[in-house]
């Protein structure tokens, strides 16, 4: 039986487990995630066992980034099968604080972000998402006080407010984005994909399967404008209502004419049933 990781639920207690993994020359690597893991979030754990020696995992399920009519109600826990499978990764430690010790009574302060985080994608749909990420994310940073922090390209938007937050205010951290893991028909995995009926489950697939399209007539010379109409087509008939699909630079999201202001990256968010699903891949 592999060992289960250190379980630390109280400030005080993380207080003290962070100087027991603070050895000399230790350094510590922190996976922040809502829980409800699947091989995307061991994905980032194994990318941090290989660049630290100590690796934290965060299970929290931020109710500061839900809008009251979203889903942090029903969102899953599965906090069983979580620490068993960070206990085979060899996790060192689960920082798991409740909602009281992450926002207590009178809490009132808020980080919030521009550039990424008001790119017109995520943020025009989900206006509350990047103010409550980023608050808990710098939260989680200036706790565990990381080396280092992964996060999955998945959230590709996310993944560029959190590096950019962590530089603006100088919080000593290097975020590190990975590839997003997916099922073997393309699905991105995603702890919301229990949510799909059999019949949704098989059409989310046309996500990746149009990003993926559409990447090559970009590069084989189609224009954007009437490539991604194409793909806002094919995933409206595949059942799924957009929110959007779009080309913008991969560093900036800010939108782009042509490809040869690349690098590019094509988001896409979109809705089957009561699932939102979002994916993007590189051009
Ligand atoms: P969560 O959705 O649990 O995701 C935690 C981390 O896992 C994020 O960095 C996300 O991008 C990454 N991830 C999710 N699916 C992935 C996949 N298929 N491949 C690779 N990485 C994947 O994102 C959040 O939680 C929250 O917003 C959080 C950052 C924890 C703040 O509350």
């Amino acid at each position: 039986m592999p060992r289960s990781p250190l379980i630390v639920r109280t400030l005080p207690a993380l207080r003290r487990a962070l100087d027991g993994l603070r050895v000399r020359k230790a350094t510590v690597a922190l996976v922040p995630t809502m829980g409800a893991l699947h091989d995307g979030h061991i994905a980032l754990v194994r990318l941090a066992k290989r660049r630290a020696t100590r690796v934290v995992v965060s299970i929290f399920v931020n109710p500061a980034q839900f809008a009251p009519h979203e889903d942090f109600g029903s969102y899953p826990r599965t906090w069983k099968a979580d620490i068993a499978r960070l206990a085979a990764e060899g996790v060192d430690m689960v920082w798991n604080p409740d909602v009281k010790t992450m926002y207590p009574a009178g809490f009132a302060t808020k980080i919030i972000t521009e550039g990424p985080a008001t790119a017109d994608l995520e943020d025009r749909f989900r206006p509350h998402f990047f103010g409550g990420v980023t608050t808990v994310v710098g939260k989680l940073f200036t706790q565990t006080r990381p080396d280092m922090a992964f996060f999955g390209e998945k959230d590709f938007q996310q993944l560029k407010v959190v590096t950019r937050m962590a530089r603006d205010l100088d919080l000593g951290v290097k975020v590190t984005g990975a590839t997003t893991v997916r099922e073997r028909d393309g699905l991105a995995m995603s702890s919301r994909n229990v949510y799909l009926s059999a019949a949704e489950r098989a059409a989310a697939p046309v996500l990746y399967r149009t990003l993926k399209a559409a990447a090559k007539r970009l590069r084989d010379g189609d224009a954007i404008t009437a490539t991604m109409a194409a793909a806002a087509d094919a995933i409206t008939e595949a059942g799924f209502e957009l929110d959007y699909v779009e080309a913008r630079h991969s560093e900036s999201l800010a939108p782009v004419k042509s490809i040869k202001e690349g690098p590019l990256r094509l988001l896409v968010a979109a809705r089957i049933g009561k699932t939102r699903l979002i994916d993007n891949v590189g051009v």
